[in-house]
This record gives C-alpha cells, structure tokens and sequence, in this order.
C-alpha cells in the first residue's frame, strides 16, 4: 500500500476524485481515505499544519494501513535561486531547522537519541519522484528540505535555514513525517511545488501560488503511483 499525506485539502480532493472504492476511517481526528488508483492501494490523508498534526497523522498511518511508503506532498518556500514559484522540490533528506540543543554543544538540528541531523528519504523513492516530474516538465531540484513550526517570511530566517542546512526549500511537515517512517523503518519520500520565496512579501506569493503549487504536486503523485512497484 502507498501512504501519501497532504498539507492541503484541495490535494487529497483531487486525489479522492481518482479513487476508486473509496473507505474513510477518522483516527485521532485525522480522516484516512482508502482506495484504489491504476489497480494500487492507496491510503490518503491531509495531516493539517505543522510538525505535531503530520507526525499524528503519519503515525496513525503506519499503525493501522502499514504502508510500504509514504509520500508527503504540498508546498513549500523557496530557499534557492534554482526554484521559482510553482516548480518542484523533492527532498533527498530532510531536516528539523527549529530542533536546536545548541547550548549542550550539540550542532543545531541534531535529534538527540538518533544523533542525525538529516534523515534520508529512500533513494528509489526519489528516482521515481524525479522521473515523474520530468515527465510533466516541470523545473525541479532535489536537494535537503527543511521543515519547521513556522512560515518563514525573513529574510533572516531563510539565510538562517540556507547557511545551517544547506536546503532548497522549507515547509512545516515533511521532517516528521520523516522522522516518525525513520523510527518505524518505513521508505519515505517528499515532493513539494513552490509557492513562495520564504521571506518579505510571501504571505502574498502564497496565496497567489499555492492552489497552482497544490495542483502541480498531484499531478506528479499521480504520475508516482502509475509506475511504483512494491
Ligand atoms: N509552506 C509554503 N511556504 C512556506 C514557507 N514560506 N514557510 C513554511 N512553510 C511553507
């Protein structure tokens, strides 16, 4: 079964509009959708913002569907000169940028108890989603992906982000949705369409971009799910 867990309702809705044999379950508050697309089992959910909400929903994903990958797709603020608004980011790891024990003398962003700072995502995982990006021809960078509990608007922030971490882009989920397929030993992946620039001025490329953002990462998932093989 391929887990996919969205940022955004208008993902899943696109999602469950392709779905065939559809069964919802509520878990945690969280609504799963279960179903069929191209003769695949698919279990679909929107996990809401941030870290918490996404590391419940992945969590609950694995314990009840067991999935054999998940993929977190959405949008995200751009961190490169490479990724304009609507392009792709697919995530090769992905970081924890507000975990910070510093003061201890540990390197920001270390997760204390796995001692990492990037998780990697599966390497099949992020073949197939640059393969199903590059069928759609959209420009795409694969590179880190940072995630936070905060829209990054600064400029302060985004050189933060960029000089500790070396990423491409930065969101609010993809980290622990990671962080928990990590601890539960599940192949994971994240793909997200840029919406914004990550610093002054963002809150209105998003709201401009982030429907065409949203639209754009499910394309590529769909086109994901066609070809992945367990
Ligand atoms: N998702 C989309 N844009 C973002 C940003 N600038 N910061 C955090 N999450 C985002």
């Amino acid at each position: 079964m391929i887990g996919i867990i969205a940022a955004m309702q208008i993902e899943l809705l696109h999602l469950k509009g392709i779905m065939e044999d559809v069964k919802c379950d509520n878990i945690s508050g969280v609504e799963f959708i279960n179903g069929k697309i191209s003769g695949k089992e698919i279990v679909a959910a929107v996990c809401g913002v941030g870290k918490v909400f996404s590391a419940i929903c992945a969590e609950a994903m694995i314990l009840k569907y067991n999935p054999s990958v998940i993929v977190n797709i959405g949008v995200a603020g751009s961190l490169s000169k490479k990724l304009n608004t609507t392009d792709i980011a697919i995530a090769k790891s992905v970081v924890h940028h507000d975990l910070d024990t510093s003061p201890l003398g540990d390197p920001v962003g270390l997760i204390s108890g796995i001692n990492i700072i990037n998780i990697d995502c599966d390497k099949d995982v992020v073949n197939l989603l640059e393969k199903s990006v590059n069928k759609l021809n959209i420009n795409n960078v694969t590179g880190v992906i940072a995630s936070g509990d905060q829209f990054v608007a600064t400029t302060e922030r985004k050189n933060f982000i960029k000089e500790n971490f070396d990423a491409v882009a930065c969101e609010m989920e993809g980290a622990s949705i990671g962080h928990v397929c990590y601890v539960n030993n599940v192949k994971f992946g994240v793909l997200r369409a840029i919406s914004d620039s990550a610093d002054e001025g963002s809150d209105m490329l998003y709201e401009e971009f982030a429907p065409i953002a949203a639209k754009n990462s499910f394309e590529v998932i769909k086109n994901f799910i066609m070809d992945y093989n367990e």
